[in-house]
């Protein structure tokens, strides 16, 4: 699969999949037609590709409201379209909705990408194979102490709804390689930050809250680390998978640029400040340790050397140049901030944390 041209999207109008439409016309060169399609849960905002749907025109983009967990409406589309190569982004994204809630992951994570490899498998059989690239997590693997890396070949140890419900996609997706011959890739990635991302997650919600003067909420000791990648490097990722990746094989992204949270917090809060023009240490106030998320994953770390090494895949942009980039663009989309916060998250928010109102 080097040059696919008709490319469907999942979860084009979420955090990464935004990120990745726009790569591939802005940087990839692509010059097809791809097909976006996502159901505008909270999390999915059509204006993020207003200006870019405008410019590509019909021919290059389309986009399609629809549930990837109707069956019915995705073998139609695989139907019109004859898809050469599915990325599947859709998903319910966030740890904490998944404790709160877990039958939204459940269903979109599980039974969604069930009904998009059974609309691949039709396609084949009708004589339209495609490449199907399933875009997964590093939380699959579990909890990491405080020395190791995840390999692809570590075992699943999923711990929370959300990363269950990602590895029972994952090993859906490798069970349709396995007994139809579906020509699939996988990737587990680490935590992204950058433009787009919905303003529930770590980094966002942070830059939001110090904009608007509330605390700074650190779930247990704040010595819960991650790895960050800077969002554009995981679409270029994911692109270099789906067109030269091996069938059937799995491959991890990561930015190896682990971080504890507090740590990053406070490095964020300086960032912010200088921006502004206040003073280092000026939010450091806000900061509030409060009770930790249930069964939180202590760290996660990521070995990448198989992307790097088979298919010569590499970070471009380190942390502080990224932090700063995104602080930038929070700083500058004041009125994308608020449209995202209204709605159905503003809603969930009121009923499950009274204190982030
Ligand atoms: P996001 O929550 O920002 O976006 C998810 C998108 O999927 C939204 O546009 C939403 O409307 C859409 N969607 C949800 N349910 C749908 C359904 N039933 N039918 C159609 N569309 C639906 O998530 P994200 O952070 O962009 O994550 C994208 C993918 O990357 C997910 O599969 C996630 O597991 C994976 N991932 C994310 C990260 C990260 O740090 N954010 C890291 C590794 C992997
Ligand atoms: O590792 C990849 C995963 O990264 C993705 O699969 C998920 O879709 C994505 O949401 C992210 O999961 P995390 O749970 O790591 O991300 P989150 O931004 O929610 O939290 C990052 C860390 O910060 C985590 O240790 C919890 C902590 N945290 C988070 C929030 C929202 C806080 O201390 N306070 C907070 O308010």
């Amino acid at each position: 699969m080097s040059h696919p041209e008709k490319i469907l999207v999942t979860g084009g109008c979420g955090f990464i999949g935004t990120n990745f439409v726009r790569y591939l016309f802005e940087e990839a060169g692509f010059d097809g037609l791809l097909v976006n399609v996502d159901k505008l849960t909270y999390s999915g905002n059509p204006k993020n590709l207003a200006d870019l749907a405008a410019k590509a025109g019909e021919k290059h983009y389309r986009f399609e409201k629809l549930d990837i967990t109707d069956q019915a409406a995705m073998a139609a589309l695989f139907d019109r379209h004859g898809f050469d190569l599915v990325v599947h982004f859709a998903a319910e994204s966030h740890v904490d909705r998944s404790i709160v809630g877990p039958g939204e992951f459940i269903q979109t994570n599980i039974v969604g990408t069930f009904s998009l490899l059974e609309a691949a498998r039709q396609a084949k059989a009708k004589g339209r194979p495609c490449r199907f690239h399933h875009v997964s997590t590093d939380e699959v693997y579990g909890s990491l102490g405080p020395t190791g890396k995840f390999l692809e070949t570590t075992p699943y140890d999923p711990r929370s709804p959300y990363s269950a419900s990602k590895a029972s996609s994952d090993h859906l997706v490798r069970a349709y390689a396995h007994t139809y011959g579906l020509d699939v890739t996988v990737s587990n990635c680490s935590n992204n930050y950058g433009p787009y991302q919905f303003p529930e997650k770590l980094i966002p919600l942070m830059i939001c809250h110090m904009l608007e003067g509330k605390p700074l909420p650190v779930y247990g000791d704040g010595k819960n680390v991650r790895d960050w990648l800077y969002v554009r490097d995981h679409c270029d990722a994911v692109w270099a998978i789906a067109c030269r990746g091996k069938s059937g094989e799995t491959y991890n992204i990561g930015g190896e640029s682990e971080w504890c949270n507090i740590e990053l917090l406070r490095h964020l809060c300086d960032i912010v400040a200088a921006r502004l023009g206040k003073p280092a240490g000026a939010f450091e106030p806000l900061i509030t340790y409060v009770p930790d998320r249930p069964g939180h994953d202590r760290r996660y770390a990521i070995d990448c050397t198989r992307i790097k090494r088979e298919l010569g895949w590499k970070q471009s942009v380190d942390f502080q140049h990224g932090l700063e980039k995104t602080v930038d663009w929070y700083l500058g989309n004041a009125a994308w901030i608020k449209d995202v916060q209204t709605g159905e998250y503003r809603a969930w928010i009121t009923r499950n944390y009274a204190d982030r109102t």
